[in-house]
């Protein structure tokens, strides 16, 4: 099915709008399951922000095509809302062709494992067939440290090397490339609060390639709310450490990335307000009560984000 048919806009059409305004940042949220789908829509609608609704293989997987595109039917998505639907870090050139043709609107190929050729092969591979249909198309050069995915847990960050993305992109016509400057994915990201992001690098890539959207993975801060509340209510998470807001401010406001995925926020946020809520009323038991404290947790975060930290509110 055609993403037209839901409403959706291709991921480049927001992207490119973010890069000849500037001064914002598409939020890019990652969703599984209806409440996360709903708080992410809500907070779009009430912020009038673009936003991407990103989807991991993993988290299809879990959804199922069916249910999640008739999430996405359901929620009667119209084209000037400015949302796209996003395949998060595709393995292989199939698995986004799939998802290109079940409606999504955006694929990310993330072959950054690979070497250099062969990213570019099958990178090049996914944009003739995502162009031929007007869906758009992410790779990534340069690795995260932490969890690429559900199977694999990269322990080691390589920077994107400046010197190599005009050429990637060239070869690629890639519509936009994430860059490997400091962050990682998941919970556990660095140290200290005060560690930089590589700014300096990113202020490279862009001078090479100032036509390209960039997008920043990984760029979830941890807040220190979410993790003190799951762990006050029964939880166990320690040395919990993201990237602060005033870096993510700067990347978005400031720079070249046009896209900031964020999903372990999020998954913070749901947790600790189910957790709260569970606490709080003992005798409970349906599941509408606390998942409907999740998914507030969620569109509320996700409001402070678009609003605060990205700027893209208004932006449509
Ligand atoms: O970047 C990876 C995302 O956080 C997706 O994680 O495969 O557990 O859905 P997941
Ligand atoms: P976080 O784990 O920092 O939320 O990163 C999410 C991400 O990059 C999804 O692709
Ligand atoms: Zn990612």
């Amino acid at each position: 099915m055609e993403y037209r048919y839901f409403g959706l806009n291709s991921g480049q059409k927001l992207l490119q709008n973010a890069l000849r305004h500037g001064g914002f940042a598409v939020p890019a949220f990652n969703a599984y399951n209806m409440e996360t789908v709903q708080a992410i829509i809500s907070a779009a609608r009430l912020t009038h922000s673009p936003i991407i609704i990103a989807i991991s293989e993993s988290a299809l997987k879990y959804m199922g095509d069916d249910i999640l595109m008739g999430l996405i039917s359901g929620s009667k998505i119209t084209p000037n809302e400015q949302i796209a639907l996003h395949l998060d870090h595709g393995k292989s050139v199939e698995s986004c062709m799939h998802a290109i043709n079940i409606g999504f609107s955006s694929v990310m190929l993330d072959f950054s494992k690979y070497n250099f050729d062969d990213n570019i092969t099958a990178t090049h591979d996914i944009a003739k067939y995502a162009h031929a249909r007007n869906v758009s198309v992410e790779a990534e050069l340069g690795q995260l440290a932490g969890i690429e995915d559900e199977n694999t847990f990269g322990t080691k960050s390589v920077y994107t090397d400046p010197d190599s993305v005009y050429e990637f992109v060239r070869q690629t016509e890639t519509d936009s490339l994430a860059v490997a400057i400091g962050t990682s994915h998941g919970a556990y990201k660095r140290k200290n609060a005060d560690e930089k992001l590589r700014f300096d690098i990113l202020e490279q890539i862009q001078n090479k390639i100032p036509y390209t959207p960039l997008v920043l993975h990984g760029a979830s801060s941890v807040p220190n709310d979410f993790v003190e509340t799951i762990n006050q209510y029964g939880g166990n998470l320690q040395n919990a450490i993201g990237i602060d807001t005033e870096q993510l401010n700067f990347a978005a406001t400031k720079t070249h990335i046009c896209k900031i995925n964020i999903d372990s926020d999020l998954r913070l946020a749901f947790t600790a307000a189910v957790r709260k809520n569970l606490h709080d009323a003992p005798s409970n038991f349906n599941p509408r009560e606390y998942m409907d404290a999740g998914r507030d947790a969620i569109r509320d975060y996700c409001i402070f984000l678009i609003r605060e930290i990205f700027n893209s509110a208004n932006k449509l």
